[in-house]
């Protein structure tokens, strides 16, 4: 059975909770979101709509049917009946006790609640429910529709069923989850984050660097590694073939020198926040904070491709939700369904011709024989087909149907299709077809119009160059 939720409760729909109403929606789940500022629910359809953009992009897999977004106006609305509630509300400790104490009195007692706090400790944050037990922390980060990360953190109180339960809800939205071994504050990535910005503000304190030249500092060199291959690999692969021992044999004493800040915060003056401040106005060219979301989501999307390709890190965690998705829906493959079985025990010979029919409404349609096509009046009949049959089909083979066109004038299509069994190479059948571009309103053959003559013809020569097929132009054979 899926780990993913039906139902899912959202606490605040700010930024982040308007990502995870966006991951979770375009996954299937039905989702109720409680959050009271009119402007946050206004982006939260925003933020959705450049979701959906993202993953057309993103996966050619089949994606479930949209679930429902449901904004709600209480707590007790959006947690009734939910698998998982996932609270986002601003960083302070009361309000975020509270609502969860809340959403503990009203989800159902087989729910999971999550905290998506980038620092606060859940032994803090589970402190007034009823049963903390199955309280944790799902730290995500933004854009939580793209970024697959999800730091969980068990508190005090919680069941370890509870993060077993986190990783596969959270596994099953195409996200990775990172389970924090002990409870601190930060987390692992946020700590990490935190050590390289101070280190940028101490940069840019001392006028050694602009924020500009940090950023370049990160996102030309280090940073493309680290998408991949994180701190740890990347220094082991500096080490040369001796790895990671020589690497910290010969740079280990560099630790030693006073190269960093690290430990020590410069104070943010005045002076420091606007020199910051003015830099990254400066840095930002003009582009709204909308535009730059959208630039930096075109560009994850391509890198996460590039990075699926070869199942790389953030690839890999992309690569595995896309074969559960195709696992679901196999797109070009159609399963024989069981009433397709006739008396002998195989496909009726009615069906060959269905599936090689289907394969030619699909060519017409990508020639450009569509509705507004049909209207006008053009359209092409099927005046002729040969079908060999050629090995049986059983209830539930996976199939699929290639077709080459062997010729082509202005009225004259001449196609040749071959019913492929998944994994195999022999046909299971095949079938050759001539059809003829006709007006529909008097039934004679008329020449076909443009688009779609130009994209016969292109077609027709394309396909000149395939082999052309050993049984096309057979008749009924007589041994
Ligand atoms: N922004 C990030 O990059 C990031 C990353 C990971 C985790 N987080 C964490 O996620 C949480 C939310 O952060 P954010 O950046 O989305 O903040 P945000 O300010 O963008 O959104 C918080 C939302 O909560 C709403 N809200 C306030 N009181 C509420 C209440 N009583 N009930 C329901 N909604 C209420 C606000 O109207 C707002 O829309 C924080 O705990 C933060 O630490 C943030």
């Amino acid at each position: 059975m899926s780990a993913k939720p039906s139902r899912v409760a959202l606490l605040g729909g700010g930024v982040i909770g308007a990502g995870w109403a966006a991951r979770f929606v375009l996954n299937g789940c039905a989702v109720r979101l409680y959050e009271p500022a009119p402007e946050a629910r206004a982006r939260a359809a925003d933020v959705l709509a450049d979701a959906r953009a993202a993953y057309e992009q993103l996966t050619l897999a089949p994606l479930p049917a949209e679930g429902k977004l449901h904004l709600v106006d209480s707590v007790e609305e959006a947690v009734t009946g939910a698998d998982l509630v996932q609270e986002s509300v601003p960083e302070r400790v009361e309000l975020k006790r509270e609502l969860l104490a809340a959403a503990d009195r009203g989800a159902p007692s087989e729910a999971i609640v999550c905290s998506s706090t980038s620092g606060l400790r859940p032994s803090e944050l589970q402190a007034e429910m009823t049963r903390p037990e199955r309280f944790c922390v799902a730290h995500p980060f933004n854009p939580v529709y793209l970024l697959p990360l999800v730091e969980l953190c068990a508190g005090e109180r919680t069941a370890p069923a509870t993060v077993e339960r986190a990783e596969a809800i959270f596994r099953a939205v195409g996200m990775q989850p990172l389970v924090v071994r002990s409870e601190i504050d930060g987390f692992v990535a946020d700590r990490l984050l935190e050590a390289l910005w101070r280190e940028a503000l101490w940069l840019v304190h001392d006028g050694v660097a602009t924020v500009e030249e940090v950023d370049d500092a990160i996102r030309y060199g280090a940073g493309l590694r680290w998408a991949f291959m994180g701190t740890f690999l990347t220094y082991r692969i500096a080490g040369g073939d001796e790895g990671m021992r020589h690497f910290l044999r010969q740079f280990g004493p560099a630790l030693e020198w006073p190269w960093t800040h690290l430990t020590d915060v410069p104070e943010l003056t005045d002076e420091l926040v606007e020199t910051i401040a003015a830099q990254s106005d400066a840095q930002a060219r003009d582009r709204s904070p909308r535009e730059l979301e959208q630039l930096r989501d075109r560009v994850l999307v391509r890198l996460l491709q590039a990075l699926r390709v070869e199942e790389t890190g953030a690839g890999a965690t992309l690569a595995a939700w896309e074969r559960e998705l195709l696992a679901t829906t196999p797109p070009r493959l159609r399963r024989v369904p069981p009433e397709w079985v006739d008396y002998n025990g195989h496909v009726h010979e009615s069906r060959y011709l269905q599936l090689f029919a289907d394969a030619t409404d699909a060519l017409l349609g990508s020639i450009g024989v569509d509705a507004g096509y049909l209207a006008g009046g053009g359209s092409y009949f099927t005046v002729e087909t040969h079908l060999s049959h050629l090995r049986q089909l059983v209830a539930g083979d996976r199939v699929e149907v290639t077709t080459q066109v062997l010729d082509s004038d202005d009225r004259r299509l001449h196609v040749f299709h071959v019913l492929l069994r998944d994994g195999e190479a022999e046909p299971v059948a095949t079938a050759e077809q001539m059809l003829l571009h006709v007006d529909t309103r008097n039934g004679r053959a008329v020449p076909a119009c443009d688009p779609v003559r130009e994209r016969v013809a292109e077609l027709t020569q394309r396909h000149a160059e395939l082999p052309r097929p050993d049984r096309a132009g057979r008749s009924i054979g007589v041994r």
